[in-house]
């Protein structure tokens, strides 16, 4: 299964992107969880409009479906600013941020997704555009290349990316303000489930909202994916309504279980467990073992397996833990120890 199909995946779909933009709150006052985040945001905010200044640029990491391009549009309009959107794998070229820093306004923000999948060329135009708010030109080629120093308006760059540390440092030191996102309480994305119910007009009380959050795997981007699945059969098998047992019902049919677990989370695990006597196994054997990409496996579904205490990324490589066992109603017969043979059982 491609990770963007799963109805648990962390990821954007196709259909996400104008269906998030309706769900999105346009006010810091109306965003739930990141309570720390957006105290600093706040006071980033006031400071910069009291001075009549643009926000210093600002660098969001955290895993993917955790509000990064929403805190984006949010500044933009607390900071009754334009916004333009763009991710660093669509910039190709120099010429091309060159086009899009010539555009910007004064004050206009400008978002950078995945930030860290830009070039070298076109990273490096980015330096004295951030510091300076220059654009140095480079006019042909070898001996002859001249440089062309250009101004561009100040404008703040939001960049986004999954981790800081795949950031050059270069890049990473240029932001003046970097804020992390955590994986969101159960509390809030009931919370989020409830609001976004209330958006789209659906029906749900408060069990049934308590059912979808507490699967959500911490990420809004999946609570309100499920929510508009459960809406779905809801519509059809009980009047629209959704209750705690409209919603269990529903999860079920999805093989979304109790804790938010999908069929993937479940191939990892088992493939661990089952083929690996529980591992330690590399990272590699595992994507090959589970077909699919190490870096997916990495950014997409390690993190909250790993959140939810199944997984042990240990220097020997991946464990399921005893947890996993557990959740899956498996025997203990033996199990490694993280810390090596010789050393000292932490794990039990
Ligand atoms: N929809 C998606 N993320 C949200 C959040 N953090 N607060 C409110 N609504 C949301």
């Amino acid at each position: 299964m491609n990770f963007e199909e799963r109805i648990v995946s962390r990821e954007a779909t196709e259909e996400d992107p104008l269906e998030e933009q309706n769900l999105r709150p346009r006010r810091l006052s109306r965003y739930i969880g990141q309570s720390q985040l957006k105290k600093n945001l706040k006071i980033a905010i006031q400071a910069a409009k009291g001075r009549g200044e643009p926000l210093d640029h600002l660098l969001f990491h955290g895993f993917p479906g955790l509000g990064k391009t929403t805190l984006a549009y949010i500044i933009a309009n607390e900071m009754e600013a334009n916004i333009k959107v763009t991710s660093g794998p669509v910039i190709e070229r120099a010429g091309d941020l060159a086009a899009i820093l010539t555009s910007l306004q004064e004050g206009d923000l400008l978002f950078i997704d995945e930030i860290h999948r830009l070039n070298h060329v076109v990273e490096e135009i980015l330096y004295p555009a951030m510091e300076d708010f220059q654009l140095d030109l480079v006019i042909g080629q070898g001996p002859g290349a001249r440089v062309v120093k250009m101004g561009l308006s100040r404008f703040t760059l939001v960049g986004a990316t999954t981790r800081t540390g795949l950031l050059t440092p270069p890049l990473r030191d240029r932001f003046g303000i970097i804020l992390r996102l955590d994986f969101y309480s159960p509390e809030d994305l009931v919370a989020i489930v409830k609001r976004s119910a209330s958006v789209l007009g659906i029906n749900i009380d408060d069990a049934g909202a308590m059912e979808i959050g507490h699967r959500s795997r911490g990420t809004p981007r999946v609570a309100n994916r499920l929510l508009k699945r459960v809406r779905d059969f809801a519509e059809v098998k009980a009047e629209g309504h959704i209750s705690s047992a409209v919603a269990r019902e529903a999860l079920e049919m999805l093989a979304v279980d109790h804790l938010g677990l999908d069929e993937m989370d479940r191939k990892i695990l088992l493939t661990i467990i089952d083929r690996f006597q529980g591992g330690p196994l590399g990272i590699d054997t595992l994507a090959t073992a589970v077909c699919e990409e190490k870096n997916t496996l990495e950014d997409v579904y390690e993190p909250f397996l790993i959140q939810s205490g199944f997984l042990l990324r240990t220097p020997r490589g991946r464990m399921a833990t005893i947890a996993a066992y557990e959740h899956f109603g498996r025997k203990i017969d033996k199990i490694a120890d993280p810390n090596g043979p010789g050393q000292n059982n932490l794990f039990r």
